[in-house]
C-alpha cells in the first residue's frame, strides 16, 4: 500500500502504460482518475478496477484543451477531495523525418505532447497546493534525451517535456510539489505496434536494446509508482531512464 490515501490523475490512462499505472496505483492504495479521449477503453479500465474492488473514475480529457483540464482537475477534487499525483502520460508518436514533416503535423505533436503537459501542470498545481503538496510525473522518452535518425517533432516535444519538468520542480519545490520525468525506451504498446508487429521489426527493435528485449508496461509503471510514492520524497527535477540500456551506449 505504497500510495495509501493518495489520489492520482493519469492522462492517457485508457490503454498502454497509463492503464497499467492506473491498475498498479489502485493496488497500492490510491484512488485514480483515468483521463483520455478514448472513452470506451477508459471506461473499460475503470470497470475492471472497480470489479477488483478498487476505486477509480473515468473523465474525458483532451490534453490540448485547457477547459478539459480545468474540468478534469475539478472532477478529481470534487470526487476524491484532493489531488496528490498527476501523470502527464498522454502523447502521440510519429517518426516522420524533418524534411517530410508538414507544419500541421509538427504543430499537432507539439500541441498534444508538449502543450498538453504545460496545461496539465498549470491546472494541477493549485489543487496540489491545496492538498499540501504532490508529485508530477511527466512521461518523456529516450527521444527526449538523444537524437535519432527517425522522427523530428516527437523528439523535440519530448525534449521540451524533459526541461519543462525541471522548471516545474524549481518553481514549486517550496509548495511540496515534486516533478520528475520518466524516459522509457521501446515499450510494448499500441504506440509502437507498427514497428514491432512483424518478427523482423521486433528483432530489429530488440537489437538496439542492450538488455535484448522490448520493455513491458510494468517496467515503466513501477518507476512511476516509486516517483508517486513518498519513497521518492527527496527526488525532484530528475530523469528516470527506463530503457533497457539504450541510452547507455
Ligand atoms: N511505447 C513506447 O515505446 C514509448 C517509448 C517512450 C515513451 N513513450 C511515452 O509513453 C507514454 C504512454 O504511451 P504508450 O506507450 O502507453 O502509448 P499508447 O498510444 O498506448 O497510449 C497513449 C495514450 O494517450 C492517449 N492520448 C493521445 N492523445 C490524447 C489527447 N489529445 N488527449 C488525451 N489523451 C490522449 C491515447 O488515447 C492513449 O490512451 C507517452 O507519453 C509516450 O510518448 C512510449
Amino acid at each position: 500500500m505504497r500510495l495509501k490515501g493518495k489520489v492520482a490523475l493519469i492522462s492517457g490512462g485508457a490503454r498502454g502504460q497509463g492503464a497499467a499505472e492506473a491498475r498498479l496505483f489502485v493496488q497500492e492504495g490510491a484512488r485514480v482518475v483515468v483521463a483520455d479521449i478514448l472513452e470506451g477503453e477508459g471506461e473499460g479500465v475503470v470497470a475492471d478496477i472497480r470489479e477488483a474492488g478498487g476505486d477509480a473514475s473515468f473523465v474525458r480529457l483532451d490534453v490540448t484543451s485547457e477547459d478539459d483540464w480545468r474540468s478534469a482537475v475539478e472532477f478529481t477534487v470534487e470526487t476524491y477531495g484532493r489531488l496528490d499525483v498527476l501523470i502527464n502520460n498522454a502523447a502521440i508518436y510519429r517518426r516522420t523525418p524533418i524534411v517530410d514533416t508538414d507544419l500541421e503535423e509538427w504543430k499537432r505533436i507539439m500541441d498534444v505532447n508538449s502543450t498538453g503537459v504545460f496545461l496539465g501542470t498549470k491546472r494541477a498545481v493549485p489543487a496540489m497546493q491545496a492538498s499540501g503538496g504532490g508529485s508530477i510525473i511527466n512521461v518523456s522518452s529516450t527521444a527526449g534525451l538523444v537524437g535519432s535518425g527517425r522522427g523530428s517533432a516527437y523528439g523535440a516535444s519530448k525534449g521540451s517535456v524533459r526541461l519543462f519538468t525541471k522548471y516545474t520542480a524549481i518553481q514549486h519545490a517550496r509548495d511540496g510539489i515534486r516533478a520528475n520525468s520518466i524516459h522509457p525506451g521501446p515499450i510494448d504498446t499500441e504506440m509502437i505496434a507498427d514497428n514491432i508487429s512483424t518478427p523482423e521489426g521486433r528483432a530489429e527493435s530488440e537489437s538496439r536494446v542492450p538488455l535484448g528485449r522490448i520493455g513491458s508496461v510494468m517496467d515503466v509503471a513501477y518507476g512511476a509508482l516509486f516517483l508517486a510514492s513518498d519513497e521518492a520524497s527527496y527526488m525532484t527535477g530528475a530523469e528516470l531512464v527506463i530503457d533497457g540500456g539504450v541510452t547507455a551506449r
